[in-house]
């Protein structure tokens, strides 16, 4: 059996890789090895000899022809990500990508056996909150008004008490960036065109995913990454609002093991997926954690910043993929020495910050509240 993995060069894509290879499957890679991620287009060292690497665009039409040559099964790890006003390439890339395997696979009449996609926790946006007296709402995102204030919560629309925050669950999405509704477009676009070209699609939509090989520039994994870079040069990290949004972090082995539970399970074709620990963590307890790890007395910088866009709760829940028989395994804990330990390995430490702070300040407003 061959696999194609589009983005197979990045974090996720190449732990996908080393699971495939360990299966047994030929492996090939797509993947651009774009800026950011990949400084100067290099080949990251980590990634297998014993995988076909093909340096191309998922745009590039005789590129994806060519990387799908004798493919029976895909897994599209390939996305733009990031903060910059660049609206058009999130679709040019996320979209028109997606739209670009299935145009290929179409015309050359492919016998695909499954493409598995790789979604985003994203598309919930706010995600969803419960009112006591009025019941579920996925709420708008917060106000620079009512953050300003150092109003951190949502409230109800109708009687302006605080939210609870609910695990979100896969039928309501509400993505309000340009880069969650696209990933929710490749949903619409593999499910839509799955159907039509009878091949099963699987989606996943991974919540914040951690350990070795993330990317030091991967705007999803900043929180593990300033901690542990900060706490590591003996500097103070940052903290937003009052350090209790809550998240569900995953470790990256779990996000394979999901990928390779949805591959064999025919049960999964045709559905979306979270993929989470459906562990509600605050970011004062996942400094608390990385601090005793790392056996660190400096204090966090809380001074009432808050990030503009910023979700104030987003948890998955995990109970649709757990019926397939799925479970996360590692813990916080296993995340955070998991990446130490890469970290530590890391040339030229204090250049990877500088560098991930003056980007992190380009992309990223940081207002202050009144609080
Ligand atoms: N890391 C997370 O926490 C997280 C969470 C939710 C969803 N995701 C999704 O998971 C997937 C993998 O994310 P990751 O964290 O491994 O990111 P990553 O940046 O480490 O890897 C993405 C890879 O895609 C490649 N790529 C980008 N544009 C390309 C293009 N036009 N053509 C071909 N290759 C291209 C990059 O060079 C990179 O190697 C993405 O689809 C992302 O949206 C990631």
């Amino acid at each position: 059996m061959k696999a194609l993995v589009t983005g197979g060069a990045g974090f996720i894509g190449s732990h996908i890789v080393d699971a495939l290879l360990g299966k047994g499957y030929e492996v090939r890679i797509l993947d651009a090895l774009s800026e950011p991620v990949h400084p100067g287009g290099a080949v990251p060292s980590y990634l297998s000899r014993d995988a076909e690497l093909i340096v191309g665009d998922i745009r590039d039409k005789s590129m994806v022809s060519r990387a799908l040559d004798g493919v029976d099964v895909v897994f599209h790890e390939a996305a733009h990500q990031g903060y910059l006003p660049d609206y058009s390439r999130f679709f040019d890339v996320n979209s028109v990508g997606t739209s670009m395997l299935f145009e290929v696979i179409a015309e050359k009449k492919l016998d695909i056996k499954k493409i598995v996609i790789a979604s985003s926790q994203a598309v919930y946006g706010e995600g969803q909150y419960y009112c006591p007296q009025h019941g579920e709402c996925q709420p708008n995102p917060r106000s620079i008004e009512r953050l300003t204030e150092g109003l951190w919560e949502h409230s109800c629309d109708i009687c302006g008490s605080t939210l609870k925050n609910i695990h979100a669950v896969e039928k309501y999405v509400n993505p309000n960036t340009q880069y969650a509704i696209t990933k929710y477009t490749q949903e619409l676009i593999g499910h839509n065109l799955g159907r039509r070209h009878n091949i099963p699609v699987v989606c996943l939509r991974y919540s914040i995913t951690l350990g070795k090989r993330q990317s030091f520039y991967n705007m999803y994994t900043g929180i593990l990454r300033s901690f542990a870079t900060l706490l590591t040069l003996g500097k103070q990290p940052i903290i937003f609002e009052d350090g209790l949004l809550q998240r569900d972090y995953i470790h990256i082995d779990d996000v394979v093991s999901a990928n390779m539970r949805v591959l064999e399970s025919s049960d999964a074709d045709f559905q979306s997926y979270n993929v989470g620990s459906g562990i509600s963590t605050n970011v004062l307890e996942f400094f608390k954690q990385i601090s005793e790890y790392m056996d660190s007395k400096i204090e966090p910088l809380m001074n009432g910043e808050f990030r503009v866009g910023d979700v104030r709760h987003i948890v998955s829940s995990t109970s649709k993929l757990e019926a397939l028989g799925w479970r996360p395994q590692k813990t916080l804990i296993n995340m955070i020495a998991d990446y130490l330990e890469y970290l530590n390995k890391a040339q030229n430490l204090e250049d990877y910050f500088v560098s991930a702070l003056k980007d992190m300040k380009n992309k990223t407003a940081v207002m202050k509240s009144k609080k």
